[in-house]
């Protein structure tokens, strides 16, 4: 698996967490999050590496703002992503088993650094389930090629 993450001046301490995370799993990733020595703009950040992750180049991608809620709606205009803001532990495995999401968003300003780091890690262990969830993805790809 190969993961993009991404964020703006304000998630810095969770991309942090999320990077040690991916290196103790073994799991490539680039890291594309701004320097935040000044503010930045989540759109900028969010666009290009959710076009990495729906055009292939990566299997999954993990963008993190203040409250998250920037990140996610800029990645789910990018056709093919399916990204979850996601702020706890059910949810992270739901939304992989339900709704295959590819990108997740979490917001430094809403969660912790450990329960980030829990979220991601079962986020990216679980598996989407298929069957009756995927002809519900299969409703919203059909909506967006449309
Ligand atoms: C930055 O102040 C903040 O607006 C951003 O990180 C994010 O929370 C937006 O949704």
């Amino acid at each position: 698996m190969k993961v993009i993450l991404t964020s703006d001046h304000a998630g810095v301490t969770i991309r942090n967490e999320v990077i040690k995370l991916l290196e103790e799993m073994d799991i490539a990733y680039e890291d594309t999050g701004c320097d935040c020595s000044t503010s930045v703009d989540y759109p900028d950040y969010a666009f290009p590496a959710a076009e990495r992750v729906a055009s292939g180049e990566f299997d999954r991608g993990i963008f993190i703002c203040g409250t998250g809620i920037g990140m996610s709606i800029s990645a789910n205009k990018v056709k093919g992503i399916r990204c979850a803001l996601t702020h706890d532990v059910f949810s992270a495995k739901a939304t992989r088993q339900h709704n295959n999401s590819n990108v997740l968003a979490m917001g430094e300003r809403v969660i912790g650094p450990s329960l980030a780091r829990e979220i991601t890690k079962v986020w990216l262990e679980t598996e989407f389930e298929g069957g009756r969830h995927q002809n519900r993805v299969g409703k919203i790809d059909a909506y967006e090629n449309k």
